[in-house]
C-alpha cells in the first residue's frame, strides 16, 4: 500500500511504498524520470523517490536535517550540478523559483542539459568554473540559497567567494564537504569541523552539521546562514 505524508518541507514527502519509507519530491514533469528513479502515484500526484545513497541532500534529510532552506519560489545557486541527480529534485522543490546549475566539465554539463535541463524550465545551466564566479553572466539576482557540492580541496574557499558574490544577506548556505579530498589522514568529523570554522570566520552562522553515514561516509553536510 502507498501512503504519502508531509515532511514539513515544501514539496518533499515521506512515501510509504513496498513496506519501506522513502523520501520523494512532487514531480514537476509527471511521466518523466531522470536517472532511473522510481515513481509513485497517489491520487493525481506523482512523486519521484529520492535515494539517500545517490543524493546527499536526501541523506541529510533522512539523518535529521532540521530545516530545508530550499522552498517553493527559492532562487538557488547550485555549484557542482554534475548530471543533475540532486538538481532535478531541487528543481521539483522550487517549482516556480530558479536553479542556476554550475558545472565545470563540458562533457558532464552536456549530459546535465540533455538529461534534465531541457525538460524543466526552472533550471539555468552555467558551464563554468566555480573558482571564477564573476564569469557567470546569467545570474541576474542575489539568491536565497547557495548549495555547494564540488568535491575540491579548496571547496570551502570557493564557496565563500560565491556567497560573497551572489548570496543574499540572511540567505542559506548548504556546503557538502568531501573530507578525503581535503585531508587524507584527519578523521572525517575533524575535517568537517575545520571547514565549519572557516565558514564562521567568514561570517556564517552554523545551524547544523550532519554526519550522513551510512548513506555516505566520505562527506559531511553543513547548513549555515549568511
Ligand atoms: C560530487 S559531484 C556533484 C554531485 C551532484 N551535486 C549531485 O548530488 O547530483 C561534483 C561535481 O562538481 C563538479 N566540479 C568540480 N569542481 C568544480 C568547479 N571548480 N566548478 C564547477 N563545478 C565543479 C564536478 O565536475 C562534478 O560534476
Amino acid at each position: 500500500m502507498t501512503r504519502v505524508e508531509e515532511t514539513g518541507f515544501d514539496n518533499i514527502f515521506w512515501v510509504q511504498f513496498e513496506g519501506k519509507r522513502h523520501l520523494g519530491t512532487k514531480n514537476l514533469t509527471p511521466g518523466r524520470t531522470y536517472y532511473g528513479e522510481r515513481t509513485v502515484r497517489e491520487n493525481t500526484v506523482e512523486y519521484r523517490l529520492w535515494d539517500p545513497y545517490r543524493s546527499k541532500l536526501s541523506a541529510a534529510i533522512h539523518k535529521g536535517l532540521n530545516y530545508v532552506p530550499i522552498k517553493k519560489g527559492s532562487y538557488v545557486l547550485y555549484l557542482g550540478a554534475s548530471t543533475g541527480t540532486t538538481t532535478s529534485h531541487v528543481s521539483d522543490i522550487v517549482e516556480n523559483g530558479i536553479v542556476f546549475g554550475v558545472e565545470v566539465s563540458a562533457r558532464v554539463a552536456r549530459e546535465f542539459v540533455e538529461r534534465v535541463v531541457k525538460y524543466r524550465n526552472n533550471i539555468i545551466p552555467i558551464v563554468s568554473d566555480a573558482r571564477y564566479p564573476q564569469n557567470y553572466n546569467v545570474v541576474f539576482t542575489a539568491v536565497d540559497v547557495l548549495y555547494s557540492d564540488i568535491a575540491q580541496p579548496d571547496a570551502t574557499d570557493i564557496t565563500i567567494d560565491n556567497a560573497r558574490s551572489y548570496l543574499k544577506r540572511g540567505g542559506y548556505l548548504v556546503l557538502v564537504v568531501k573530507a578525503r579530498s581535503i585531508d587524507p589522514i584527519m578523521s572525517v568529523p575533524e575535517i568537517i569541523d575545520t571547514e565549519a570554522d572557516k565558514l564562521k570566520d567568514a561570517g556564517f552562522r552554523i545551524l547544523q552539521i550532519i554526519n550522513i553515514a551510512p548513506f555516505d561516509r566520505e562527506h559531511g553536510f553543513i547548513l549555515s546562514q549568511f
